[in-house]
């Protein structure tokens, strides 16, 4: 198709059924990646219930590598009419100018029209009637396999297990320009990842959070809680380069117990490093330490990072540890050391957040992300838990539920200024939502639904 042709500039976006409340907060960061803005109106007026979204964008090109990176998206329409009914639809299309639609019309044109009903099975004959009533004049041959142009007629008829109305809410018709990046979940899928373990990742969450913190070729990405690197491989599939931190020196040498039920032991080459040698990814392997990530101190360089992005635990199967003495007037002289086996305390939730916050405020680059997991118990969690700093924008606040009463949010913020050596400038919590009993506890009350007491299987089940 002829570069020259001018496009209507609206567009559609199908998304996935899943993850409703994450979808246009990629969008929106994708869009700010690829140097443009969302029209306010687009995302205002979303339906949330509908997987469908009409936006404008400047290009073509630019529609498409938005769509392209997204892993929410299932695919991208030139939008060529849509209403709430067929009349309107077809009033519409017939009403398009001539010279945006002529060249996809012309006889050298190979052609398909497809339709779909959301939350309705179609019969054959009506599609084929809504095929033959529609105003265009295709003059090409029809072509069911790799035509020049496919159109997609999409009806919706509401949320998936609602019974349908006769008619559908809204139809669509438009011409599709590309997919989402969806078979990245089954290419990166955890079932086939040589070293994984209870907490790790799934490859859609992993995609999804690597596209929330913007990484793209040449950035450089820290994971301070890396586990077996769930988070890193999304982010070097996206180009970043990646490091990462844990305290469980056990799991990063492959000592610990392996989480595959059929597995006795772990294999001695389970590594962060072989999982990205397994996707053909190790040129962006920099290095995992096995460090406390609340001892801060050991990065000497501020403004290191592009991005930080990790889930830090949540202390559901065991409470979070970091190094220090229960006793704070214990020491150890010179020859103690040697040899020395840390002791580990308790590392208060709320803390966690708040270092990773203080960390992120210093070693995030200006404009360098912030991404990460805040785990809520539902009835008490208001917007006033999640942590701030002066030096971090909060971007983005998302919801994944877990079960009835546990969710987990997903909270991108921006670094928007740098210390300039006055005074300090540290994290804080309005509302501490761990305060009153650990997030364990609330998760384990009697009178909790039904426990998915791993968080991997929890996760797992949510991939596709
Ligand atoms: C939820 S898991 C992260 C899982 C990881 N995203 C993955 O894909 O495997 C949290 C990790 O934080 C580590 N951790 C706990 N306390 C830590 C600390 N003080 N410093 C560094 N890592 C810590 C745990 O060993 C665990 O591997």
């Amino acid at each position: 198709m002829s570069a020259s042709i001018k496009t209507c500039q609206k567009y559609l976006l199908q998304f996935a059924n899943e993850h409703v409340d994450f979808r246009t907060a990629e969008l929106t960061a994708l869009a700010n990646l690829y140097g443009t803005t969302l029209k306010e109106d687009n995302l205002l007026h979303h339906n949330i219930k509908s997987p469908f979204l009409e936006v404008e964008f400047a290009s073509e090109h630019l529609a498409k590598k938005i769509a392209g990176r997204s892993v929410l998206i299932k695919s991208l329409y030139e939008l060529w009419s849509s209403g709430s009914s067929y009349e309107e639809l077809n009033r519409k299309l017939k009403h398009l100018p001539a010279y945006l639609i002529a060249p996809y019309l012309k006889q050298d044109q190979t052609f398909r029209i497809q339709v779909d009903g959301y939350n309705k099975k179609l019969v054959q004959t009506d599609k084929v009637r809504k095929i033959e009533d529609l105003p265009l004049d295709f003059k090409g041959k029809v072509q069911l396999k790799e035509p020049d142009n496919s159109f997609h007629l999409l009806e919706y008829y509401g949320s998936v297990g609602e019974q349908p109305p006769d008619n559908p809410y809204a139809v669509y018709f438009g011409r599709w320009l590309a997919d989402g990046q969806r078979d990245r979940i089954g290419q990166y899928h955890l079932q086939k990842r040589h070293f994984i373990g209870n907490t790790s990742m799934d490859a859609g969450l992993s995609m999804l959070m690597s596209n929330m913190g913007q990484v793209q070729r040449s950035r450089l990405v820290f994971d301070p809680f890396v586990g077996t690197g769930s988070l890193l491989v999304a982010c070097a599939h996206h180009g970043g380069y990646v490091a990462g931190a844990d305290i469980d020196y056990l799991l990063l040498h492959a000592k610990g117990k392996p989480s595959r039920h059929n597995q006795k032991k772990r294999a001695s080459d389970e590594s962060v490093r072989a999982n990205l040698q397994q996707y053909g990814l190790s040129q962006y392997y920099i290095d995992i330490l096995v460090a406390d990530s609340s001892k801060q101190s050991l990065w000497r360089t501020s403004q290191l990072f592009d991005a930080i992005i990790t889930d830090p635990p949540y202390g559901i199967r065991e409470g979070a540890k970091k190094i220090g003495a229960e006793n704070e007037d214990c020491y150890l002289t010179e020859e103690d050391k040697d040899g020395h086996v840390p002791q580990r305390i308790n590392y208060q939730l709320s803390d966690i957040f708040k270092d990773l916050l203080n960390f992120a405020a210093k070693y995030l680059r200006q404009n360098g992300r912030l991404v990460y997991w805040f785990p809520v118990y539902i009835p008490d969690y208001r917007e006033e838990n999640i942590p701030t700093h002066p030096y971090l924008k909060l971007v983005s606040n998302c919801e994944q539920r877990l079960t009835a009463k546990v969710a987990r949010r997903l909270v991108t913020m921006e670094k928007i200024m740098n210390d300039t050596g006055g005074e300090i400038n540290e994290a804080s919590i309005a509302i501490d939502h761990y305060e009153d009993a650990s997030f364990r506890q609330k998760y384990f009350q009697p009178n909790r639904p039904t426990p998915n007491t791993s968080n991997s299987s929890l996760i797992r089940k949510t991939e596709k």
